[in-house]
Order: structure tokens, then sequence, then C-alpha cells
């Protein structure tokens, strides 16, 4: 203590490591995984938190931690973006509390981007904490949802609106089990919409992650027999990229900021009443404005617009609206977004492959020039 009577405590920046299990078959191996991972389970509950689209998997992950000695017990969700909101979680966290939870009680979540993000919501605040556990089950989750800590909910808002990720915190997963054969049911557009996380971790890693994406374009897209490990591949590339930029910057005051790429405009399309994008698809339509936004501002190099659009419509991904918008109506969105700093929006444009650029309150001119580059067609 100084004279004054100043004290500093010190927190440590992160709280917990996260092991990743990328492997086909690791959902079936979770049981071990949480032993090896720290995370007792003989004799102890074991909270399960199901996406009722997932159900295929619930099986392998009981029967896992059952050999394993676990008592567990499921609530099922629905998930949907207006499921995804304080209420939803409030029900989770009665039902945890009736089943017996303490704080060594293990919540894992079997789901896409939804469950993963309001069961990490559920773990970080009852009881102020419990350990999370994800076994991610869509493609989006396990290239990204389900890494670096970010959890939240949805906050529904005046007008039908729905104000995305407005209330949230951090927890990282202790364990991470991303197998991708639990991707068997998972509907070909839910899969293709993973794929624009995907895009955005090319152009944020550099040239040779984004061409190595295009050369396995055809073979992660075709459905045959070489689309189960090439997806395996992407998944741990993707991994690898997020993985390194969380452990630099866990709690995005710099770098992370560059996961956000195309995520301005995509988080506008999603606030939308009656939106029918999923995050995927809205993520690819923001990287295509994005791009051209960033050619407007004078930061892209050549083809940056071009290569965005190209890769994206291979991988079956959409990269304009379908129904026309008023622009004015799009750029009111937008201030919706819990980025905004201040008064002033912030964007996160590509330069190149490997370059990424964060504007604050970028001129007007810039942003209408990224809308316009995704209007509908007629
Ligand atoms: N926390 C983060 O860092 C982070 C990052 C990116 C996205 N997100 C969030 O993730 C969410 C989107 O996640 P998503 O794209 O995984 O979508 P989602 O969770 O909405 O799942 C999409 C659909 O697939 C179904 N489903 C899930 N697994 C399945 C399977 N194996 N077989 C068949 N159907 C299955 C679900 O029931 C749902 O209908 C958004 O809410 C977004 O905000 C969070």
């Amino acid at each position: 203590m100084t004279d004054a009577g100043t004290i500093d405590i010190a927190f440590p920046t992160t709280t917990h490591a996260t092991r990743v299990e990328a492997s086909r078959g690791a959902a079936s191996r979770i049981g071990p995984a949480m032993v090896e991972a720290g995370l007792s389970v003989e004799g102890r509950l074991v909270l399960a938190v199901g996406d009722s689209g997932a159900a295929e998997v619930f099986e392998r992950v009981e029967s896992s931690l059952r050999d394993r000695g676990a008592d567990v017990a499921w609530h099922r969700v629905e998930a949907t973006e207006a499921n995804k909101v304080q209420a939803t979680a409030d029900r989770i966290i009665e039902w945890a509390i009736e089943q017996g939870a303490d704080r060594g009680t293990p919540i894992v979540a079997v789901g896409g981007g939804i469950v993963c993000d309001l069961a990490g919501h559920v773990a970080g605040t009852l009881l102020r904490g419990l350990p999370l556990v994800l076994v991610p089950t869509t493609l989006l989750a396990m290239v990204d949802a389900a890494y670096g800590g970010k959890t939240a909910v949805n906050v529904p808002l005046s007008g039908g609106r729905l104000g995305r990720n407005l209330v949230g915190g951090f927890l990282p997963a202790t364990l991470v089990a991303a197998d991708v054969s639990t991707l068997r049911t998972l509907p070909e557009r839910d899969l293709r919409a993973g794929l624009a996380e995907c895009v955005k971790h090319g152009w944020v890693d550099g040239e040779a992650h984004l061409a190595r994406l295009e050369s396995d374009a055809d073979a992660i897209t075709d459905g045959g027999a070489s689309q189960t490990a090439a997806l395996e591949g992407l998944v741990r590339r993707s991994i690898e990229v997020k993985a390194a930029i969380v452990t630099r910057d866990p709690f995005e005051q710099g770098e992370r900021r560059h996961l956000n790429l195309g995520h301005t405009f995509a988080h506008a399309i999603e606030a939308r009443p009656g939106n029918r994008w999923r995050h995927g698809e809205a993520v690819a339509i923001g990287l295509v404005a994005a791009a051209a936004a960033s050619s407007e501002a004078g930061l892209a190099e050549a083809g940056v617009v071009e290569r965005t659009r190209s890769l994206l419509e291979r991988l079956g991904l959409p990269v304009a609206l379908d129904e026309a918008v008023p622009v004015e109506a799009l750029r009111a969105l937008m201030d919706l977004d819990k980025k905004r700093k201040g008064r002033s929006l912030r964007l996160v444009l590509p330069v190149r492959p490997g370059a990424i650029e964060v504007v604050e309150g970028p001129p007007e001119a810039v942003i209408a020039a990224g809308w316009s580059a995704v209007a509908a067609r007629p």
C-alpha cells in the first residue's frame, strides 16, 4: 500500500487454458479426455446441455461419460437466435440447481454455436463459474465459436430487433472436442455457413492458408469420399489460427479484433427483424461488404473484392442480399453493433491475405460502398 492508501491488486489475464482434441471420434472419447484435462468425472454429476438438432451425438457423449462413472443429466435446447436469450439461460440455471450442481460440476455443451454460447454463459455465471466442456457439432462452432472464451446471449429490443450477443463474458472452455464425424447429420446449408468463418481465417492468416482453401474448395463441398479428410484438415487449420490469436489477445484489446472481419456488416444483416440468414451466411455477405469498403477506403490491394467473392461463391455461400433493403436502414442497424466504440463505428477490413486493418469511425462513403457491393441484384 502507498502512503496515499492506493492498493493495486494484480489478476492473471486469463483464467483457464483450453485443451482441444481435434480428431474424428473425439466426441466418443469425451469421458477420458475430461479426466486427462483434470476434470473429475467418476461418481460426479455432469450437466449436459444438448442442441436438439445434434441428438445423434448425445448417445456417444453420454456413454463415454457413463463408462467413466459419471451421472449424466441432459437439458435440451432448441437452437434458435430468439432462444439464445437470458430467459433460456435462466431455465438452464434453475434445472442445474435442481440437479444439485456445485462449483465442481462440469457443464458439457453438445451443439452448435448457439448452444455453446448459451451453455458458456450459464457456466460463467452459475455459482461464479463451473468448468465448461464443449462438443461443437456444427462446422461454425468447430472452427470458431468453441474457442476464445466468448460467451453470450442476445437481448430482445423494441420493434422486434434482436441485440446480438449483448450480454455475456469470457469463459474459455477447459476442453473442446472437435470431431468432424458429428457433422454427418448437419444440413448442407449449415455446413456451408461454417465455411464463411474458414474463409475469414484464411484472410486473417495469410496467402498460404487462403490458397489452400481455394485448392481444397471442391473436396470440402463435394460430399465425396475425400470430404471428411478435407474438413478435418480445414478444421485444424482454422483452430490453429484462432488459438494463436486468442492466446496473444484474450480480451480483444488489439489483434483479436481481426477475427471480426466482415462482422460489423454481418451483425447488421442479422439484426434486421425477420432475418432469415444463418450467422455464417451473414458473415459471407459481410466479408464481401468489408472487402468493397476496404477498396473504397484505398486500403485493399487489387483483386481483394473479386477473390473474396469468387471463393465464397465456389463454397456455395451468398455474396449479396436477396431482397432490396435501403442502405440507410442497414446503416442504422450497424449502430446496434456492440463493437461500436463511443459514437464511432469500427470496421475490420482486409488489405491483402494476412494483413487486416481496423478502422475506427470510417467515412460514410466507405460504409455505403460496402453495402452497395452486396445490394440485392435484380
Ligand atoms: N462465442 C463465439 O466466439 C462465437 C463465434 C462465432 C459464432 N458464435 C455464435 O454461434 C451462433 C451460430 O452458431 P452455428 O452456426 O453453429 O449455428 P446454430 O447453433 O444455430 O446451429 C445451426 C443449426 O444446426 C443444428 N445442428 C447443430 N448440430 C447439428 C448436427 N450435428 N446435425 C444436425 N443439425 C445440427 C442446430 O440445431 C441448428 O438448427 C451464433 O449465435 C453466433 O453468435 C459465437
